[in-house]
């Protein structure tokens, strides 16, 4: 991606980011025991349209497949990509991560959170802290001159070190006027390899950690990414400024 330069397009992706995360936010609130996934893909598109934004997912392609959601949807051993639907219903000791992509003003925030439904075993919440605390390791090295590979090896570390998987076929991305651009940030790599940050960089860094196997496969809707031991996964996201001071998480509901 080109950095951002201008205080003008720097502004506009300030505030993408942050409805991004206030969509993401309400929606948190709506995910308990007894809601459907479609109920929340239908109130996302609703949140959007009330913030003046609107999905940069619906209608995005992977080869002629076009994505039927307005956010990703994804329980349990699903990984990323779900699709909303009207009979996955919401239970206790589920986890449900929504990752949440919006276009406001030619600029797009991307954003993703793993919450708990009711009373979610120790073993799993482990899991999400971890994929949490991995998150903000990699937020931590999105600095100038710092590379990609220090984001991704930080990620990397500390999630082998939890005895997680660590999946390599998806990454995060940079991210500003086009949902995924360059330069890919994998979750798994070596310190010092890979493009150089430079102040005015965005981009989502975006954690994918399985409970078991990194193993994976996508299911009969071409889109949802499941795990191929069936045991949890679990996914989280910020939209990150690289600046020439530290690293600034775009995507915070508070900056709404
Ligand atoms: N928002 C996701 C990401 O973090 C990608 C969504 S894929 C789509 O990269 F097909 F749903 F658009
Ligand atoms: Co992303």
């Amino acid at each position: 991606m080109i950095p951002i330069k201008s205080e003008r397009d720097l502004r506009v992706m300030r505030r993408a980011c942050a409805i991004a995360a206030k969509v993401l936010d309400d929606l948190c609130l709506m995910a308990k025991e007894g809601v459907s996934t479609w109920q929340l893909d239908q109130a996302a598109k609703q949140f959007m349209q009330k913030y003046g934004c609107r999905s940069a997912c619906y209608k995005y392609r992977n080869d002629s497949l076009r994505y039927p959601g307005y956010i990703c949807i994804s329980v349990n051993d699903q990984l990323i990509h779900g699709i909303g639907n009207k009979d996955v219903i919401l239970k206790s000791g589920d986890i449900v991560s929504m990752d949440v992509s919006i276009v406001y003003q030619g600029f797009v925030g991307d954003n993703t959170r793993t919450v708990y439904i009711g009373e979610v075993s120790p073993e799993v919440r482990r899991l999400v802290e971890a994929t949490d605390k991995a998150l903000h390791l990699g937020i931590a090295k999105a600095r100038q001159g710092n590379r990609v590979g220090d984001i991704s090896a930080a990620i990397q570390e500390y999630v082998e070190s939890c005895g997680y998987g660590v999946i390599e076929e998806f990454t995060g991305h940079g991210v500003g006027k086009h949902m995924h651009e360059e330069p890919a940030i994998p979750n798994y790599g070596k310190p010092g390899t890979g493009p150089l940050l430079k102040a005015g960089m965005t981009l989502a860094i975006e954690p994918m950690i399985t409970m078991g196997s990194p193993e994976i496969y996508i299911g009969d809707d071409g889109w949802t990414v499941y795990t191929a031991d069936g045991k949890p996964s679990c996914h989280i996201e910020h939209t990150v400024l690289v600046t020439n001071d530290e690293p600034e998480i775009l995507t915070l509901p508070s900056n709404f």
